[in-house]
């Protein structure tokens, strides 16, 4: 190491890193119960991306019509297109009646029925009586639900005196040479000074990966931050190659459009004015999951019925549902549509196009939050003082597809799930004694390197190649031919980032070393993401494959384990889909043909 660093010491019952949805729900059920708890989040806590969910969040109240848990549980075993852990989902599913009501008692101002119940709206692939009805199932706050969760969340936790640490990066976890997570180092990015998190256990809830991608809706902070300090921990990433594209992002600009606006009535259509959607999926239509709508639109685009100039992108009408509704229910992608691409919804269509949304992959783990592993062929064995939960974590109750408004949810009921299992493993106030040293000098000096690289390659250069290979090469079709030269390219990336130059040395608001860490963090997600989806010979949710049309339960009803040794050395395994239920509430729902 060329300099050496004053480090503050922190000690903590529980640190928290990430402060959207599930970060926050954590960090509030931990201070709550009495842990000494710190929250790390690289921005403000209300700027994290959860602030940007719109649709709302799926529990099956039953405040619009008959619903069922079990009705939700077969929907999100379907729509993840038997991949999700039947045990996890059951969980998800039942939780999700507590969780919700918790968050009103909590304040979240959800849009109301006339007789004041939380309005539910319908969303893709949710039914009711195991896919013979149409199910209102998601609760919304008017299109801006996930604002409303975070504000929410945010003051719950202030109340509950959790401590925050707000504009700190986490370098890198701090685990022992037993293979135990005994806490973070971070850095303080506005006054530069570097910071060990002791603590009992971790829990990364730093989002997703998806500005591995050149269009998506994701912030420009979704740089898998969590799974990349995971993955230098030599821990896997489960599933990384399913990418969900949503049906509608903004062309050009790749914002969000809700699908909630589709659950109001909203329709797509192509250069021919036809509701092509009605092809596809002749029940559900532009109902049905993300998946199917977003190849659907990409085959109408390949065929020459796309829309525009270029013919390459598809409308979404919002205009027959009246000035009224689009004020009441869809406000904020009404004001989006303006901004963006200059449309009145109330008038004309809005252009959308498939635009990467969610990572349905992950930290692999248990539905208590805990990260599990391999280790000695024992598939419940887990990490000791290690977890992760939202988009990080991957329980996996999403499988090769999720369903919209299944991530708020998911976010709340797992992040209050770690937070009920930190009450069981920590004790109040417990002494810190790990020797975490060797790890602690791993992480400095790879700070200390990058912050001195001299390298040839900007960052930004390297970035904007990996954008663009992640999005020709895994995209919403997938071949052979492609695959392969995605991990080429990768492979090409990856290796390169070892000759990246840092020209800023300073270590306050030094934007280009934290992009510099974000994009490593980045290139051990999207490895992992190309090589898995090379090595997939099937075609599943969200992994659609030219040659291998048909989904493959026989040989590929397996979760994807993916470990990544640096450069473009990733080695890949497999392990058992969870096919049974956790409890006899709910019955073991079998595979079949998925149809919308
Ligand atoms: O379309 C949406 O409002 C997004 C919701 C989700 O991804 O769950």
């Amino acid at each position: 190491m060329s300099e050496s660093y004053d480090i503050i010491e922190h000690q903590h019952d529980v640190v928290v890193v990430g402060a959207g949805g599930s970060g926050l729900r954590a960090t509030r059920g931990l201070a709550d119960a009495g842990l000494k708890t710190a929250c790390i989040t690289k921005v403000f806590p209300t700027r994290s991306h959860t602030v940007a969910a719109q649709g709302g969040i799926a529990s099956a109240l039953g405040n619009m019509g008959e619903d069922d848990w079990r009705w939700h549980a077969y929907d999100t075993i379907k729509g993840g297109d038997w991949l999700g852990d039947q045990d996890a989902i059951e969980y998800l599913t039942k939780e999700a009646i507590p969780a919700i009501i918790e968050l009103e008692h909590d304040g979240v101002p959800f849009s109301r029925t006339e007789d004041g119940r939380i309005y539910q709206r319908p969303f893709g692939g949710m039914t009711t009586h195991f896919g013979k009805g149409n199910a209102q199932r998601t609760c919304a706050a008017a299109d801006r639900t996930g604002h409303a969760l975070l504000h929410t969340l945010y003051q719950q936790s202030l109340k509950a005196r959790a401590e925050f640490f707000i504009e700190y990066f986490a370098i890198d976890l701090l685990m022992t040479e037993d293979g135990e997570c005994k806490g973070v180092m971070a850095w303080d990015l506005q006054n530069g000074t570097l910071h060990r998190f002791r603590a009992h256990q971790v829990i990364l809830a730093t989002g997703g990966y998806g500005r591995a991608y050149f269009s998506c809706t994701s912030a420009h902070t979704c740089t898998g931050d969590g799974m990349g300090m995971a993955l230098r921990a030599g821990l896997p990433l489960q599933d990384p190659e399913f990418v969900q594209f949503h049906p509608t992002g903004i062309y050009g600009a790749g914002c969000l459009i809700t699908e909630g606006a589709r659950g109001e009535g909203g329709y797509l259509t192509n250069s021919e004015g036809e509701r092509f959607m009605e092809r596809y999926a002749p029940n559900a239509k532009d109902l049905a999951s993300r998946d199917v709508v977003s190849r659907a639109e990409t085959v109408e685009i390949a065929e020459g019925r796309g829309v525009g100039e270029k013919q390459d992108h598809i409308l979404l009408h919002l205009e027959h549902l009246g000035p009224e509704v689009l004020h009441e229910r869809l406000p904020g992608i009404t004001e989006t549509a303006m901004i963006f691409s200059g449309v009145d919804a109330t008038k004309e269509p809005i252009p959308v196009l498939p635009t990467v949304h969610y990572n349905m992959g992950g930290i692999p783990t248990n539905a208590f939050g805990e990260v599990v592993t391999l280790k000695d062929g024992d598939p419940n064995s887990v990490i000791p003082g290690l977890m992760a939960v939202g988009e990080t974590g991957c329980v996996s109750v999403h499988g090769a597809n999720r369903l919209g408004s299944n991530s708020l949810l998911d976010l709340v009921v797992f992040g209050r799930a770690a937070a009920h299992r930190c009450t069981e493993l920590v004790t109040q106030g417990a002494m810190h004694r790990a020797d975490t040293k060797a790890a602690e000098e791993k992480a400095l000096d790879r700070f200390d390197k990058l912050r001195h690289a001299k390298g040839s390659t900007p960052t930004a250069e390297l970035r904007a190649s990996l954008q663009d290979s992640m999005q020709k090469h895994a995209a919403v079709f997938r071949n052979i031919e492609n695959l392969e030269k995605g991990v080429e390219q990768i492979n090409k990336e990856v290796e390169s980032f070892a000759d990246v130059g840092v020209s800023d040395r300073s270590m306050t608001w030094n934007s280009d070393l934290v992009e510099t860490m974000e994009l490593e963090n980045l290139l051990g997600c999207a490895v992992c993401t190309m090589h898995a989806a090379a090595n997939r010979k099937e075609t599943r949710g969200a992994h659609a494959h030219e040659e291998y049309t048909k989904r493959d339960d026989e040989n590929w009803m397996k979760h994807t384990l993916t470990w990544h040794h640096g450069g473009s050395d990733v080695k890949i395994d497999y392990r058992p889909v969870h096919l049974q239920p956790m409890t006899d509430e709910m019955e073991h729902i079998p595979p079949k043909e998925r149809v919308y």
